[in-house]
């Protein structure tokens, strides 16, 4: 399949710093359509180039309430539209898009906060309501609108249609904007939908992107597919297909590729994608720092090297790590030293690859995916706080000169999954929790050995068979054990034990930005505990940690 095709009808996304925004896009996708998050100032000729079908305006924190601006109207309208584009969009301090995007003759659809920045910028009235409404509303569909049409949970006591929708605002518009028609409103907002059918323009107040809103997919499809005008091509299937002609494209016809293979969803998918590319060509390095899982290298090597007959390089660098790892107890150092320590060794197995088959490698693969490209940008904006550099094979090795390939960079994690079934990898490897970069050299607290790695390989290994055993390793986003090095006392039969302590971390998450703790049943918890204390000698006692995200973090360090 053509490159352009998968792309060619398309939503842009702006980001008024919503904590749904990536929701947004990920239902978007799941329609068929794809779609972009950008920043709430687009460039006009990066827009241009895009040519969106649609546009959709997130939610955001902040207040479009004040100060309030009469209608635009003629001179009026000019003088504030050059007001705006001086101040290149943003009036005031609260995020505004650029005034051309609303001229733009694209559909628009404004979700909360977005809708408000509408209504405001056409003239209507947006103010502040005495009670902020969060949760469940009821919204009676007033006026036919074409965004509404059909689209129903039931039909209230007059006939209308109304829908369950979920809430989360403060401000809300009190007056529609000239040519703008109030199509819906919720008992404690009047005006909860507007519409100008002629010119494509929609908002609403409620959030059609969770699953709370029962129609909301519904919804976003009506925009998305008969507003905009778009056709469902990004499908699983025409996704792969375009990758490999992508990739085929881009690599020519000879050199290797070479990808740092770590087992987990985004590397495998990356390395079975380009398996089916470009077969022997993809050399993957594979890792073990001695800071894995029971059994994960021998894993690895059977599902990739085996099953699937790609090459890889196993190489063992238990005591590297180790031996750079000793006497570091701080954490953001051992990220360090593990980051540094892996492109080391990569990079000799590249050079000795290069020496040794005499080949040129000049690709260098990485599964960077769609969240990793937004964080970055966020990260470039000043507009994420680092909490943990997480250790990535990114811009890994500048001085090989070797070219960069990612081809999972427009895909979201979802997505990268359903990629991964399409091209049959096992359901097991597809699905399973993350694992971070550093692995156990951050779950092993403070100074890393290889007794308390062994240990803690040991306790991980029972609760993960456990809570497999009882059907919830799915259910948790995350489960994991972590190793405390301080000692504790217990009793063994009638001697006294004086050991180490395990703690269990199993988490629910939707994007691992916050997390609550899984509530697992107290019998798994008993069985995991007994079977921990009963086979680790070096263990005296198992808690469970009940920290959320935030404050805490998912990882102890
Ligand atoms: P935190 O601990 O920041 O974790 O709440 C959020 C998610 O990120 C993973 N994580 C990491 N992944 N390198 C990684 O590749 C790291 O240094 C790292 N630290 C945390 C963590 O496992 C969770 O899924």
């Amino acid at each position: 399949m053509a490159d352009g095709d998968i792309h060619s009808h398309k939503v842009l996304i702006l980001d008024f710093g919503s904590q749904y925004t990536r929701l947004i896009a990920r239902r978007v996708r799941e329609i068929g359509v794809y779609c972009e998050i950008w920043g709430h100032e687009p460039d006009r000729g990066a827009f241009d180039a895009f040519a969106p079908q649609g546009i959709i305006l997130s939610g955001g924190p902040d207040s479009a309430a004040a100060p309030y601006r009469p209608p635009l109207e003629g001179g009026q309208a000019k003088q504030r539209r050059s007001l705006q584009l001086s101040g290149g969009g943003t009036q005031g301090s609260v995020p505004r898009p650029p005034d051309w995007l609303y001229e733009s003759g694209v559909p628009l659809l404004g979700i909360c906060y977005g809708m408000q920045l509408m209504a405001e910028r056409f003239g209507g009235r947006v103010e502040a309501s005495a009670k902020s409404e969060f949760g469940y509303a009821r919204l009676d569909v007033s006026a036919p609108s074409r965004l509404f049409d059909g689209i129903q949970d039931r039909l209230n006591e007059d006939g209308a249609p109304q829908l369950d929708v979920w809430m989360s605002h403060g401000d809300r518009v009190t007056a529609p904007p000239p040519g703008f028609t109030p199509v819906a409103a919720t008992a404690n907002t009047p005006i909860a939908a507007i519409s100008d059918e002629a010119r494509g323009l929609y908002g609403i107040q409620f959030h059609p992107e969770v699953t709370h809103t029962l129609q909301g997919l519904p919804l976003l499809q009506r925009f998305v597919l008969d507003i905009c005008g778009c056709e469902a091509r990004w499908k699983p299937a025409a996704i792969i297909d375009n990758a490999i002609a992508n990739i085929r494209r881009k690599v020519g016809g000879e050199g290797k590729v070479l990808l740092a293979l770590s087992g987990g969803v985004d590397s495998a998918v990356t390395a079975a994608l380009l398996h089916k590319a470009i077969g022997p060509r993809l050399v993957c390095v594979f890792v073990d720092n001695g800071l894995l899982r029971m059994n994960e290298g021998d894993e690895v090597m059977a599902a990739f090297a085996r099953d699937m007959g790609v090459e890889v390089i196993r190489v063992d660098a238990e005591e590297r790590f180790l031996s750079a790892l000793a006497g570091v107890t701080d954490p953001e150092e051992k990220r360090r030293i593990i980051g540094n320590t892996f492109i080391e060794v990569f990079e000799e197995e590249a050079t000795r690859l290069k020496e040794k088959k005499g080949e040129p490698v000049e690709w260098l693969a990485q599964g960077t995916i769609y969240p990793d490209v937004i964080e970055s940008a966020a990260a470039d904006t000043g507009k994420a706080h680092l909490i943990k550099s997480h250790h990535n094979v990114g811009g890994l090795p500048a001085e090989m000169k070797l070219q960069l390939l990612e081809p999972l960079r427009e895909l979201f994690k979802d997505e990268v999954r359903r990629i991964g079934l399409e091209l049959g990898l096992p359901h097991d490897r597809v699905h399973r929790h993350p694992f971070p970069g550093p692995g156990l050299g951050v779950r092993v607290l403070g100074e890393v050995k290889k007794e308390f790695c062994d240990i803690l390989r040991r306790a991980d290994a029972v609760f993960i068979e456990e809570l497999r055993a009882a059907d919830l390793y799915q259910e948790v986003s995350q489960a994991f054990a972590v190793f405390l090095p301080v000692k504790s006392v217990g009793v063994t039969g009638d001697a006294r034990r004086y050991a180490y302590i395990i703690s269990l971390r199993a988490v629910e998450t939707v994007d691992f930005m916050t997390a609550r703790w899984a509530r697992l049943p107290p019998e798994l918890l008993e069985t995991v505990s007994r079977r921990i204390m009963n086979e680790i000698p070096e263990v005296a006692r198992v808690t469970y940690d009940i920290s959320a995200k935030p404050p805490s973090t998912i990882e102890w360090e």
